[in-house]
């Protein structure tokens, strides 16, 4: 039917209204329903674009190859044992994984983080560390068995092995995205780094970290596991000028922000009194002004409107980012939990990664 026509239709509906309250029900059915039809619309785009990427996977297959030195799957899970090994013998006995002297604070203004506390916490990266080993350093002492029992084992929230790969592998080349830039906001122990080199098509993998400790020991990984010809680090505040900098030079497509400020800006600046709250706000008004490529892809773990609300920032999100539900209808998500062998409670890490794209 003609736009026109349709536009008649929809009046001669509305005119049939006998009261103003009719007309609003009217008006929330139209809204209920436009918003049901573009998330039918953006299912049915998801398919046609992992349909297309299969396609692409299939005829790009040399190049595929070229981009990564393990080239199936067991070959890839062999590298990453071996990539998490190293890491572990870099660590020591540094269980916890903390750099010297690093100043890491509960947010304890986040509602997310409301009752944990410094004697109820321990810090646990779940990428070197997974359930059973973590029970295993419990057992020998090495980690508090009252916290481990009590479970309250937060980490500074590294993203996990299953969360990196369904990012890597399902969601990613939904977007139907191949050979990009990818840059890693905050790469601690490189995690996001590694993944990207193994399960993606990445052609450029850039990490950018503030603290030099972390930024050393991902030098050594690197080295020792000969991942730097695609894997580039830079010892940088994002926010600083050379941290910008390097954001507008590199235009990466994919930028990945997991847990970066949240823990790591102290609870109040004694120089300047700024709070956490106040100091997030700048944070993302430097960043949020700096990402305006349209198209690039920001992942976000939490999501950008929790951390935009609990910073009480007055920036409209809408008007910088679209979310994108690539990867989380429910299909991929029971055929990613099958072929991954993965548990329920694994699932909750997989949606509260968020994708974004810069409109
Ligand atoms: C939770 S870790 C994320 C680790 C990794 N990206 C992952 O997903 O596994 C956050 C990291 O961000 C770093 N960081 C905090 N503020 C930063 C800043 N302004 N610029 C660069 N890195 C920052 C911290 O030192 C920490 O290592």
């Amino acid at each position: 039917m003609f736009e026109n026509e349709l536009k008649e239709e929809i009046l001669s509906v509305i005119f049939q209204c006998e009261s103003e309250k009719e007309c609003e029900n009217l008006k929330d059915f139209f809204c209920d329903a436009m918003n049901q039809y573009k998330s039918k619309l953006n299912q049915y785009k998801s398919e046609v674009n992992q349909h297309n990427a299969e396609l692409n996977q299939h005829a790009d297959v040399d190049n595929a190859n070229c981009c990564s030195s393990a080239s199936n799957s067991f070959d890839k899970d062999e590298k990453i044992e071996s990539i998490i090994e190293t890491i572990r013998e870099e660590l020591g006995d540094n269980y916890l994984a903390l750099a010297p002297k690093e100043n890491i604070t509960i947010p304890t203004w986040s509602f997310n983080y409301e009752s944990y506390n410094d004697t109820n916490t321990v810090h646990v990266d779940n990428f070197i560390y997974r359930d059973e080993d973590v029970d295993e350093l419990c057992e020998a002492g090495k980690l508090n068995r009252n916290i481990c029992a009590d479970c309250h084992s937060l980490n500074v929230q590294p993203a996990s092995l299953h969360q990196l790969r369904w990012l890597f592998e399902v969601a990613i080349p939904s977007l139907g995205l191949h050979n990009f830039t990818l840059l890693d906001v905050g790469s601690r122990l490189g995690s996001v780094l590694y993944s990207a080199y193994l399960y993606s098509s990445a052609k450029k993998i850039i990490g950018v970290e503030i603290n030099e400790y972390f930024h050393n020991l991902q030098l050594k990984v690197v080295k020792q596991e000969k991942l730097d010809d695609r894997i580039s680090l830079y010892l940088n505040d994002i926010t600083s000028d050379a941290g910008l900098n390097l954001l507008s030079t590199v235009s990466p497509q994919i930028i990945i922000f997991n847990n970066v400020f949240q823990f790591f800006i102290g609870e109040k600046d004694e120089k300047s009194g700024n709070t956490s709250k106040s100091k997030l706000r700048k944070i993302w008004k430097v960043i949020s002004n700096s990402i305006r490529k349209s198209g690039t892809i920001i992942v976000s773990i939490p999501s950008l409107e929790e951390q935009f609300a609990e910073a009480e920032s007055p920036i409209d999100l809408t008007q910088w980012v679209r979310e994108s539900y690539v990867g989380k209808n429910p299909r991929e998500l029971k055929r990613f939990k099958k072929d991954y062998g993965l548990q329920l409670e694994d699932m909750n890490d997989i949606t509260s990664v968020f994708i974004y794209q810069v409109i």
